[in-house]
């Protein structure tokens, strides 16, 4: 299994940093859809600036940030301050994550778990499944094979995953690559709710793209 390695959030600044600071779209709708069914023990894996730590702590969930990044977590303590919510931080790294068994009803891992390897992904995938209770659900990212990172003349570690190569705080990460058969396979011990494939557009750029799947999952009952 490839080694783990943080962001750089420190060279993150100006327009960068804000739109890491701004809810993803799909956020509010997970607010709505846990708060519907009852939830109340929220993780948010791979926190970042705590953009969606902050706002789940806001609409009323008991809500644990974690990190690889101790700067991540030093930042998402100080927007909690700020924004006077109680919620518990935690560094570490998802292969391995410090929480017992059933401790969250809904965890959201936005652009977190392609940051591995094929074995380190099967890893995260059971850690997934370790910490989630019965009928808990985890809404997730994957970059896509389509897009043009999995088309670059980075490191290859394994036949889905690349090495990125950039001056920016991703550069030297590993980045894992899905496709919608291998999506299906890594969550067969889930029921899979929705999968869909989204096309983001880098604007006041030339013009370019990003692929990413959105999957969220269920743990089975037993
Ligand atoms: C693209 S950022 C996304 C942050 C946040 N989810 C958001 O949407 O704003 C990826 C985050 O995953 C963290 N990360 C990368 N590898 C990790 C690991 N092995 N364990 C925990 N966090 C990790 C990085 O440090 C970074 O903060």
């Amino acid at each position: 299994m490839i080694k783990s390695k943080a962001w750089d959030w420190g060279i993150v600044k100006g327009e960068s940093k804000e739109y890491w600071l701004e809810p993803a779209i799909e956020s509010y709708y997970l607010i709505q859809r846990w708060l519907a069914q009852g939830k109340k023990e929220f993780l948010d894996l791979g926190c970042g600036l705590g953009r969606h730590t902050i706002q789940f702590a806001k609409a009323g969930f008991k809500t644990s940030g974690f990190d690889l990044s101790e700067e991540s977590i030093t930042k998402t303590k100080e927007y909690a301050i700020a924004s006077n919510v109680e919620v518990t931080l935690k560094v570490g790294d998802m292969l391995d994550l410090p929480y017992d068994d059933k401790s969250f009803d809904c965890i959201y891992c936005r652009n977190v778990i392609s940051h591995t390897d094929t074995n380190g992904m099967r890893k995260i995938v059971s850690e997934l499944k370790r910490v989630l209770r019965e009928g808990g659900e985890c809404y997730l990212t994957l970059g896509s094979k389509q897009t043009w990172g999995f088309k670059q003349d980075w490191p290859i570690v394994d036949e889905n995953t690349k090495i990125r190569v950039e001056d920016g705080p991703e550069n030297g990460i590993p980045h894992f690559y899905a496709d919608f058969d291998l999506i299906v396979e890594l969550f067969k011990g889930f029921q899979i709710v929705k999968v869909f494939q989204v096309e983001d557009y880098i604007l006041k750029k030339e013009p370019l793209s990003s692929f990413h799947y959105h999957v969220l999952i269920r743990k089975k009952q037993p």
